[in-house]
Formats: C-alpha cells, sequence, structure tokens
C-alpha cells in the first residue's frame, strides 16, 4: 500500500519540498509553502515488464477532421480556432470582474438556442443570480442546463448518467473540491485533481469543456502551472477596468493559432462584439495635436491601429519620472537613450510619460517608432502629420529596421481613411495606396519635428 508522505507544496507554483521553508526556491515567493498530505509517496519501479503493449501508428494516418462547435460569439469563436472542439479543455483566466462568467453565460446561451446542450455549472453564485444575469442579457429563455455545485464527484455523477452535454462550463476551478484531497478548495492539490477529473470526463462524454480560472496578483493563472499543461487551449480575457472593451487572447490553442485576439466591448446588455476594433483605440482624429501618433500594429493575424500618447515634461527632480501605461517601461528606456546617443536629443532632465491609449498593452517592437515620434513631437510641440500611421523597429545605433505584415498594416491604415504612412526603408510594399515616407534612422524622425513647419520633409 502507497506510504502517505509528508510533503511541502508551493500555492504559487506548484513546487514540493520535503522540509517547510518560508520562500519557495522556485519562484521566489514568501509564505506560500503550505503542507500537502494528499499525494502518495513516490510510485514503485515501473520496469517490471507487465504493462499493455501500446500500437504505434505514423505521421499520415487518416485521422477524422476535427468537428466544430460554433457558439454564435464570432469573436469567441475565432480566437478557438473556428469553435469549441468536442473533447477539449478550454482554460479562461482574467481579473477579477472582468467578465469572464458574462461571456461563458453569453456563450452557452446562444448555444443552446442553435440546438446543442450546454451545461454551466457555477461554484461561485446561486442560480438565482445567475438566471438574473441571464434576464438582463435576454437569454431567459435559452434551454441552458443551470446547476450551482462545487463537488467534482457529483458532477461527474449526475452528467454520467444524463445525456452528455455538448459544452460544459465550469465557472470556477478553484472553487471545485474532490472529496479525495484533503486540502481544501483552491489548493494546488485540488486544483490539479478537480482539473484532472473534469478533464477525463469531458474527453470520455466527448463534451467541450471550458474552465473559468482564478488570476494571481499579478496576472497569471492562480493554481499550479500544470494546469496550462492539462488543458488543449488556455485563453486570457483582459481590459482595463475603467474601459468598456475586453480582449479575449489566445496563448496557447492546440487547435488553432496563437496571439490571435478576440475584442469586445461590456455594455449594460452583456459583452458586445467589436467588429472594427482600431476605432476604437483611436481617439480623436479631427484635430491635429502634438505628442500622439498613430501606430499600426498587428495582434496575431489581424491588424489594430492604436494610438500612441507621449509628453515630455521639465523636472525640478533629481531623478525625473518616466512612467509608461500599456508599454513596456525598459523599451521606453532604450529609445530615450538611442535619442540621446545617435541623434543628440537628450532628454535626461525631462519627466516622461508614455501612454497607449484606450487602455491596450502593446507587446510588439514595432511601435518604437510611433513611441520615438509621439515623444519628439511632444518635445518640439508640432503635431505629427495629418492622417499619418507609423510603424518601425528601433536598433541600437539609430537604424530603423523592417518589420512584418507591411501590407497587411497599410491596407487597415487605408480603410480607416489614412493617407500617409512613415515606414522602415527597404519595406516591400505591394500595393501603395497610401503615401509612403520611407525612414532609415531615427534621425530623420527628429529633423522632421525639429525643423520649423514648413521645412517638414513631408507634406500633407
Ligand atoms: P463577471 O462576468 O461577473 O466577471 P468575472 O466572472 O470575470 O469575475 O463580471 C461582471 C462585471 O461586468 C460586473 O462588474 C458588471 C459588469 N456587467 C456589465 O457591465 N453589463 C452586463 O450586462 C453584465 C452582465 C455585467
Ligand atoms: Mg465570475
Amino acid at each position: 500500500m502507497a506510504r502517505i508522505s509528508e510533503q511541502y507544496v508551493c500555492q504559487h507554483c506548484g513546487s514540493s519540498y520535503r522540509k517547510w521553508q518560508g520562500k519557495c526556491d522556485d519562484c521566489g515567493e514568501w509564505n506560500c509553502i503550505i503542507q500537502d498530505t494528499s499525494r502518495d509517496a513516490l510510485p514503485k519501479g515501473l520496469s517490471t515488464g507487465k504493462g499493455r503493449e501500446i500500437a504505434f501508428t505514423s505521421l499520415n494516418t487518416d485521422h477524422e477532421e476535427y468537428v466544430r462547435l460554433k457558439c454564435g460569439l464570432n469573436e469567441l469563436d475565432r480566437v478557438l480556432g473556428g469553435g469549441f472542439v468536442p473533447g477539449s479543455s478550454v482554460l479562461i483566466g482574467g481579473d477579477p470582474g472582468i467578465g469572464k462568467s458574462t461571456i461563458l453565460l453569453q456563450a452557452v446561451g446562444l448555444m443552446a438556442r442553435l440546438g446543442h446542450k450546454c451545461t454551466y455549472i457555477s461554484g461561485e453564485e446561486a442560480t438565482a443570480q445567475i438566471s438574473m444575469r441571464a434576464r438582463r442579457l435576454a437569454l431567459a429563455d435559452s434551454p441552458v442546463q443551470l446547476a450551482s455545485a462545487n463537488s467534482v464527484r457529483d458532477i461527474i455523477s449526475s452528467l454520467e448518467k444524463a445525456d452528455p452535454p455538448d459544452l460544459l462550463i465550469i465557472d470556477s476551478i478553484q472553487t471545485m473540491y474532490a472529496d479525495n484531497i484533503d486540502s481544501a478548495p483552491g489548493s494546488v492539490s485540488q486544483v490539479r485533481a478537480c482539473s484532472q477529473e473534469l478533464i477525463r470526463l469531458a474527453k470520455k462524454l466527448q463534451c467541450a469543456l471550458m474552465l473559468v480560472g482564478h488570476v494571481t496578483k499579478d496576472g497569471q493563472i492562480a493554481g499550479p502551472r500544470v494546469l496550462e499543461h492539462m488543458v488543449d487551449t488556455v485563453l486570457y480575457f483582459e481590459g482595463d477596468r475603467g474601459h468598456q472593451f475586453r480582449i479575449l487572447r489566445a496563448v496557447k490553442n492546440r487547435f488553432g493559432a496563437t496571439d490571435e485576439i478576440g475584442v469586445f466591448e461590456m455594455t449594460d446588455a452583456g459583452l458586445s462584439e467589436v467588429a472594427n476594433p482600431s476605432s476604437l483605440f483611436l481617439s480623436n482624429q479631427d484635430k491635429e495635436i502634438s505628442g500622439a501618433s498613430v501606430f499600426a500594429g498587428m495582434e496575431g493575424t489581424r491588424p489594430l491601429l492604436v494610438e500612441i500618447q507621449g509628453l515630455v515634461a521639465p523636472s525640478q527632480q533629481a531623478t525625473p519620472r518616466r512612467a509608461v501605461v500599456g508599454w513596456d517601461q525598459s523599451r521606453l528606456a532604450m529609445i530615450l537613450a538611442v535619442l540621446d546617443a545617435r541623434c543628440g536629443l537628450s532628454l535626461a532632465g525631462n519627466e516622461v510619460y508614455l501612454n497607449v491609449a484606450g487602455g491596450l498593452r502593446v507587446h510588439e517592437p514595432a511601435a518604437d517608432l510611433a513611441v520615438a515620434a509621439a515623444l519628439v513631437s511632444s518635445i518640439s510641440d508640432i503635431p505629427v502629420p495629418e492622417n499619418s500611421i507609423i510603424f518601425g523597429e528601433i536598433g541600437l545605433s539609430g537604424e530603423i529596421r523592417a518589420v512584418g505584415q507591411t501590407d497587411a498594416r497599410l491596407k487597415e491604415a487605408a480603410k480607416l481613411g489614412f493617407t500617409n504612412a512613415i515606414i522602415p526603408s527597404g519595406s516591400k510594399v505591394k500595393d501603395p495606396s497610401l503615401k509612403i515616407i520611407e525612414v532609415e534612422h531615427l534621425s530623420e524622425i527628429v529633423r522632421l519635428f525639429t525643423g520649423s513647419k514648413s521645412q517638414n520633409a513631408v507634406e500633407v
């Protein structure tokens, strides 16, 4: 019989230790290691040769194409790679109150109306609360099977007896418990055991499973990292609570592309899809203001135009402030250093603020040039030429490097009425529907703004 061993497990990353210690060596977190008696002692050796033989096949064996179940929320279907795959499991994480329960209720509500059997099990809210939300979303008449439960054993036995659902939602995995495990719901061993059981159930019943996961204070899905390995797809639902829009981002997808995003807007009747997200992130484009530039970015396969705002102000302090919202702080430091060393534009005595409008987070290095343009425009108080989009990566010697997907970026800009594009030289432009201004070095951007208005290299 397996001996119950004493084990100490980090609640943050799942690392295990023989003895208690204050700090986890793996993730560096303090006070997160607790005793876990649930796991068996080390397994006995397996080299006894008593296993069953497994069948090997070749790579080009014919398999059935995945059937996809579309829920009718097009943005969600697209991020999933074309809909839910039966038997697969999806984990969705996001800050509290961001709208995870809302989007999933909308997904099951719409899908059940299409004639699929959908089950929504909540461990957080009472069924009355969920029905109230369904009324608000105008989905109360949808034939969704709703339950409030926490015991995985009860869920499994109820679902195995009845007609299996096509889509099963568990909101959230941290509120579920398996009664064969001692620790409290939400602990690493509970989360791992419950997910394992539910994923096995989904495979057995061939239903798509969607698990809601809480996130920690630094935005990671709480519980063991292994949870992300166990599921087929990991989605993050992000957004700024001060803003209306929400972004659904796939960070892992065994059945589709990652880096795909879906954009939603939170309204008083739930989440509505945003068909043209670029217009959401562009603030007032009618007026020319200094310190703002429009970056033509890519989010996965989708072009997205965002406004980048820079403010350079004189500082009285010994160490002037640098504050960044929506972009990488160290990337800003690099651009400031390149402006200083390669273009002779020192901002050492100035405070620098950078903001990506709309609360979006930009990850691409291609935004470098748009950031530099916003900053230089703010210092010189000369607006970026009207109706221009900008993109390009800045190298340490000040050279502007070409970036990918030039045509998709330009096409989106043309669609939204932009007429000029400031882009890296050497970009291969196939369809020049915009007036292209190619730049080779960052100093050309500086020259564009520090000359007088009439000497601008770009006429608009
Ligand atoms: P919820 O879906 O409960 O978030 P999560 O499950 O991620 O914690 O988030 C709901 C939030 O959204 C709540 O603060 C209220 C708001 N909301 C709306 O603005 N409109 C709506 O129609 C609904 C249902 C919620
Ligand atoms: Mg919720």
